[in-house]
C-alpha cells in the first residue's frame, strides 16, 4: 500500500513513494545519472561534508527567509529547475509544478524539452508569477531565436542557456528501459528524426547544437533583453568569462549528475568561486545558483552562506507530482519552508543577508 501524502516527513520520503508507483521508463528517465552515478551521489554527499557554525543568543523570534531573484521576490531562496518531461510522471505534466510555484511564490524554470507546450505552461501562471527560460539551443539558429524571442514577449524574466550538455550523457538505467512513450508531444526539437533505441534523453536531444561556444554569447545578447545566465558552469575561470561577456549569472551545477560523470558537486565550486569572485570586488556583478542533490533547508542555507543567491531543486518536485500531483509538490514546497524557518533559527540568523561564510566549516571538503 502507499504511503499517505501526511506521512511524507522530507524530501527523500517523495523519492521512495515515486519509486513505487512510477511506470519503470518514468522512474528510470527521472531518476538516473550517468555513467557509474558518481557525481549524481557526490551531490548530496558534499552537503554532507559542510558544517554549521550557528552563533547563539540572537533574537530571532520572527524569521524573514524571503529573498530576490533577479530581481524578483520570493518566498524562499530556491526555485523549481527544468526538468524535461513531465508527462512522464503525472499525465497534466509542468502545470503542476506552476501552480505549486505559484502557491509557494517562487520561480518555476521552463525547460525546453517541456512535455507541456511553452504556452500552456505560461498559461498556468497568474498574473505577476515570474518564470524563467532553460535553452537547448538548436542547430538551427532561427528555431531559438524564436523560441527566446516568444518567451520574451510571454514576460519570462531570466534565460538560462544550458551549456553542460553539447552530447547527453549515458543514462544507462534511462537507455536499458526503451523508451516507446513519452506520453506527450515534445515540442521544440525543430522535427528531429527520434531515435527510440537509446533511452529517453539521447531520443529527444539530437537537435543540441555541440558546436555551441562563447563566439554566440554576443548574439544571443542581441536577440534578447531578458538577463542571461549560464546553466552548468564548473570552473571558476568559466565565471568569470560570464561575467566579462556581460552575462547576469551562472548555475553550478552538473546537470544532476546526468551529464560528466566526476564532474563536481555545484556547492564545492561555489565554495572554490566566490573566494576569487571577492578578491577582485566582483561578488556583486553576477548572481551565483547552484543546483544539484538540494534536498534539505539546512543544503539552501549553506549555499547562501557560501555567496549563492539561491538553488535550484530538481527531482524532488518531479517525484512529489509523480506521487502525489499537486498536493504533493505543495508539501514538499511548505515542509522546506517548515525546515527553513527552523534552520534558520537554529543557525542565529533572522534574515538571509545575515548567512556569510564564517557560518560554515568547509575544511572538509577539497578547494583549491
Ligand atoms: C534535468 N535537468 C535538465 N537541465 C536542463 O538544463 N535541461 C533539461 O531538459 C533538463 N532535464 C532534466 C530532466 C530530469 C529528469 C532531471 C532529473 C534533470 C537538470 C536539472 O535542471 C538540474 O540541474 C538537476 O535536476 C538538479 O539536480 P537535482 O535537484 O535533481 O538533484
Amino acid at each position: 500500500h502507499m504511503p499517505i501524502l501526511e506521512q511524507c516527513y522530507n524530501l527523500m520520503d517523495f523519492e521512495a513513494v515515486a519509486r513505487r508507483v512510477m511506470k519503470k521508463t518514468a522512474w528510470a528517465y527521472y531518476s538516473s545519472g550517468a555513467d557509474d552515478e558518481i557525481t549524481m551521489r557526490e551531490n548530496h554527499s558534499a552537503y554532507h561534508k559542510i558544517w554549521f557554525r550557528p552563533r547563539v543568543l540572537v533574537d530571532v523570534e520572527k524569521v524573514d527567509f524571503s529573498t530576490t531573484m533577479l530581481g524578483t521576490k520570493v518566498d524562499i531562496p530556491f526555485y523549481v529547475t527544468a526538468t524535461a518531461l513531465g508527462k512522464l510522471g503525472n499525465p497534466e505534466g509542468e502545470v503542476i509544478l506552476t501552480r505549486g510555484a505559484r502557491k509557494h511564490n517562487v520561480i518555476q524554470m521552463i525547460p525546453t524539452l517541456a512535455s507541456c507546450s511553452f504556452d500552456e505552461i505560461v498559461d498556468a501562471a497568474e498574473d505577476g508569477q515570474v518564470q524563467w527560460l532553460q535553452l537547448y539551443v538548436n542547430k538551427n539558429r532561427d528555431i531559438t531565436k524564436k523560441i527566446v524571442q516568444h518567451a520574451e514577449e510571454r514576460g519570462c524574466k531570466g534565460l538560462f542557456i544550458t551549456v553542460d550538455a553539447p552530447q547527453l550523457g549515458r543514462r544507462e538505467k534511462d537507455m536499458r528501459s526503451k523508451f516507446s512513450d513519452t506520453g506527450s508531444n515534445v515540442q521544440n526539437t525543430g522535427g528531429d528524426n527520434v531515435d527510440r533505441s537509446q533511452g529517453a534523453a539521447r531520443a529527444i536531444s539530437s537537435f543540441i547544437d555541440p558546436s555551441l561556444s562563447w563566439k554566440d554569447i554576443p548574439w544571443f545578447l542581441s536577440i534578447t533583453k531578458m538577463p542571461i545566465l549560464l546553466k552548468g558552469v564548473q570552473r571558476v575561470e568559466d565565471v568569470l568569462r560570464a561575467i566579462e561577456c556581460g552575462l547576469q549569472g551562472v548555475v553550478l551545477s552538473n546537470h544532476g549528475g546526468r551529464q560528466l560523470d566526476f564532474a563536481r558537486s555545484g556547492i564545492e565550486v561555489l565554495a572554490e568561486v566566490m573566494p576569487v569572485l571577492r578578491e577582485r570586488g566582483w561578488e556583486n556583478r553576477i548572481e551565483m545558483y547552484v543546483d544539484g542533490g538540494v534536498r534539505r533547508a539546512t543544503d539552501i542555507i549553506k549555499a547562501l552562506c557560501l555567496g549563492a543567491k539561491g538553488v535550484g531543486i530538481g527531482r524532488p518536485f518531479l517525484f512529489a507530482m509523480s506521487a502525489y500531483g499537486l498536493p504533493g509538490v505543495d508539501r514538499a514546497m511548505q515542509l522546506l519552508k517548515d525546515e527553513m524557518e527552523m534552520n534558520m533559527r537554529l543557525i542565529g540568523c533572522s534574515r538571509v543577508d545575515q548567512l556569510n561564510p564564517t557560518l560554515v566549516d568547509t575544511s572538509g571538503l577539497s578547494l583549491h
